[in-house]
């Protein structure tokens, strides 16, 4: 039965399409950076665009916010607070609301997530994949362990306790044991959530899923969702969704 005495609450998705290189096995809508950043035209952009869906909102408050990509911490502090600020001037928002951005560990360092939060982001989703050095390689990116665990040391010193890192399993030849050494480097940085997100077979540059290993990797994930549970971090979810279905923004709101 439906309720028309109080409109439905909102969440709100805001894509940001660039990133420092792009992955190879990524099929999101997210583009090498090959000019200076377009921050101020991008966020007139979006703030015309959504002037359009208004009327479609009116009377309902937005109880979310995520800021996807793409890499948005490539952004400026000061142009995520511009496009806060341009939000909140056309929008309901709930007060206290979660705002999220995600971030690239190889683009932030502790002083620019500190300015992120000053600027009103409360949430950090920060893509990790795996702190083995052999498969970041293979998988193209452009960061190492080093920098990955330094990104979640630095979320939790710039005030940020509530934080979500991306990881990847089934990389091309990953064994099951690496796999757990990374849920378990993740456990030990303490996070409050996890995402654990299997390599999406129909990716370029990723091999299918083994099924024969299915079991195996089930097993393994029941054990570490213990240890979310009732280890370091009481609080912790641990995402074990299969993701990403091809096309833009497929992620919007989810980690
Ligand atoms: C839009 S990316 C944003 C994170 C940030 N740009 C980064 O890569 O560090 C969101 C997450 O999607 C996941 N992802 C990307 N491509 C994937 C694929 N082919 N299969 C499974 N997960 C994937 C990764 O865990 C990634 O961190
Ligand atoms: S995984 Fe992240 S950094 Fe790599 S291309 Fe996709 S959105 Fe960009």
């Amino acid at each position: 039965m439906f309720n028309f005495t109080a409109p439905p609450p909102l969440a709100l998705y805001v894509h940001i399409p660039w990133c420092v290189r792009k992955c190879p096995y990524c099929d999101f809508n997210s583009h090498e950076l090959r000019d200076e950043l377009p921050e101020r035209d991008y966020i007139a952009a979006l703030l015309r665009d959504l002037e359009q869906d208004l009327p479609q909102v009116w009377g309902r408050t937005v109880e979310s916010i995520f800021i996807g990509g793409g890499t948005p911490s490539l952004f400026s502090p000061e142009a995520i607070a511009e496009l806060l600020s341009g939000l909140r001037a056309r929008l309901n928002l709930k007060p206290g609301l979660e705002i999220t951005l995600e971030g690239h560990p190889g683009t932030v360092e502790q002083q620019r997530f500190a300015d992120f939060r000053a600027a009103g982001i409360n949430r950090l989703s920060i893509g990790i994949q795996s702190f083995n050095d052999t498969h970041l390689e293979r998988l193209g990116r452009i960061h190492g362990r080093r920098e990955a665990i330094r990104a979640a040391e630095a979320a939790h010193a710039s005030g940020f306790d509530n934080f979500n890192l991306d990881l990847m399993f089934g990389l091309p030849q990953q064994r099951i044991d690496e796999a757990l050494e990374d849920l378990s480097t993740a456990l030990d940085l303490e996070p409050a959530h996890r995402s654990w997100y299997q390599a999406h077979p129909g990716a370029q540059h990723l091999v299918s899923f083994p099924s024969a290993a299915a079991a195996g990797w089930m097993t393994a994930c029941r054990t570490s969702r213990k240890r979310a549970r009732s280890g370091s971090a009481p609080e912790a979810i641990l995402s074990t969704r299969s993701r990403l279905t091809p096309g833009a923004g497929a992620n919007a709101g989810t980690t």
